[in-house]
């Protein structure tokens, strides 16, 4: 077994076992749930992995807010108070932000102790769960401080989706979309199907997007150079995101991507050839899932200017990531302020 191994249904729960069953010198085997999750998913995960009996179960409250130092502390005392150590074992049940927060705690714990992780949303089974990256936000900035750091594996149950809210799912297919727009072409065409998407045929795009995602940051695991396309939508997207945090009109992140996606592949018809046609069918099918948000034109300014504190760009210079075509990515691209707010303009008309 490989450190960081993503295994799925059926099969990554008997994986978990023989895990377990081969593994039995931990000192303590935690779980780390949020309310959500306590609720939700812990009773068919334990059904599910009925080796495991002797656990302490460690429960956080749910949502980004909470993905901070604060919690973080809480989770370390907890883990001290019940006589963790580096022999221990940490397995993360829950979204993106727990298993993010989950991975950073274990890594720090006592230099470093082991940890699984079993996403529950189909934005953190696609996306944050696997890559090894891990940490929290610092006041308003997202992910801030971490640290790059493997689960042992990653067991991929589609069945948790079940509970997961609407909106929720959908954010998690904003990945799954810019998956096939970087780097799968057939991974695109399927989801472009409206019609056919069914719970059936969930899983094996699940498992394309995976695939996608594990084989971009292989080839890249600290983000050198490839892993950067997985950026793609996120630069005019968080931007999107953080604008409009704390109002009403608060956007999930795979909206905000959705947004970014539509934006960045204009620009990319003015920085890498790509084709207006194809970026208009890029914002045809977003549109279809993600139904337009009003950006006025006097949010434009502000939007541009939070682009400039994105974490990726180095020396001032806006850094993009884009489509060269449906399936291929490029990056380390640049636009100008006024091509970044003719892509806003390009979404809203
Ligand atoms: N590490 C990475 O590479 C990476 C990549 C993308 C995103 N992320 C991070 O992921 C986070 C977002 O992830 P998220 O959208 O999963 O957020 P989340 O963890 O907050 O989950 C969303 C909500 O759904 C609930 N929930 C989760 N699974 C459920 C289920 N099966 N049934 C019912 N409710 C359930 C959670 O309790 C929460 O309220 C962000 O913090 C982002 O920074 C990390
Ligand atoms: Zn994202």
């Amino acid at each position: 077994m490989e450190k960081g191994n993503v295994y799925f249904s059926d099969n990554g729960y008997q994986e978990l076992t023989d895990y377990l069953k081969n593994n039995q010198n931990f000192s303590k085997i935690f779980v780390l749930v949020d309310s959500n999750t306590s609720e939700h998913c812990l009773p068919p995960f334990l059904q599910k992995v009925g080796i495991l009996k002797d656990y302490e179960l460690i429960e956080i409250e749910p949502g980004e807010d909470n993905k901070n130092i604060h919690t973080v502390v809480g989770i370390w005392d907890t883990l001290t108070e019940l006589g963790a150590d580096r022999k221990s074992l940490l397995i993360n049940l829950g979204g993106g932000v727990l298993t993010d927060m989950g991975g950073f705690v274990a890594s720090t714990f006592k230099r470093g102790m082991k940890f699984i992780n079993v996403p529950t949303s189909l934005l953190s089974m696609v996306d944050a769960s696997t890559g090894g990256k891990t940490g929290i936000d610092l006041g308003n900035l997202k992910n801030q401080i971490g640290v790059f750091s493997l689960p042992e594996m990653v067991i991929v149950s589609s069945e948790f989706l079940s509970t997961l809210e609407a909106r929720q799912m959908r954010s998690g297919l904003a990945e799954m979309i810019k998956h096939g727009l970087i780097a799968d072409k057939y991974h695109w065409d399927r989801l472009n199907d409206l019609d056919n998407l069914d719970l059936s045929s969930l899983d094996s795009l699940i498992k394309q997007s995976v695939t996608v995602k594990i084989k971009v940051v292989t080839e890249d695991p600290t983000e050198q150079g490839l892993r950067k396309i997985l950026n793609f939508g996120h630069t005019i997207g968080h931007a999107v995101e953080t604008f409009y945090m704390d109002t009403d009109k608060m956007l999930f992140h795979g909206e905000a991507i959705a947004i970014g996606m539509i934006a960045e592949a204009y620009l990319s018809t003015l920085k890498t050839g790509f084709e207006m046609e194809d970026a208009d069918k890029v914002k045809k099918v977003i549109l279809e899932y993600f139904p337009k948000t009003e950006i006025p034109k006097e949010d434009f300014k502000a939007i541009l200017d939070l682009t400039k504190h994105d974490k990726k760009n180095v020396s001032g210079v806006i850094s993009f990531s884009l489509l060269e075509d449906i399936g291929s990515c490029a990056y380390d691209c640049y636009a100008l302020p006024d091509e970044i707010e003719d892509a806003l303009a390009y979404y809203m008309e």
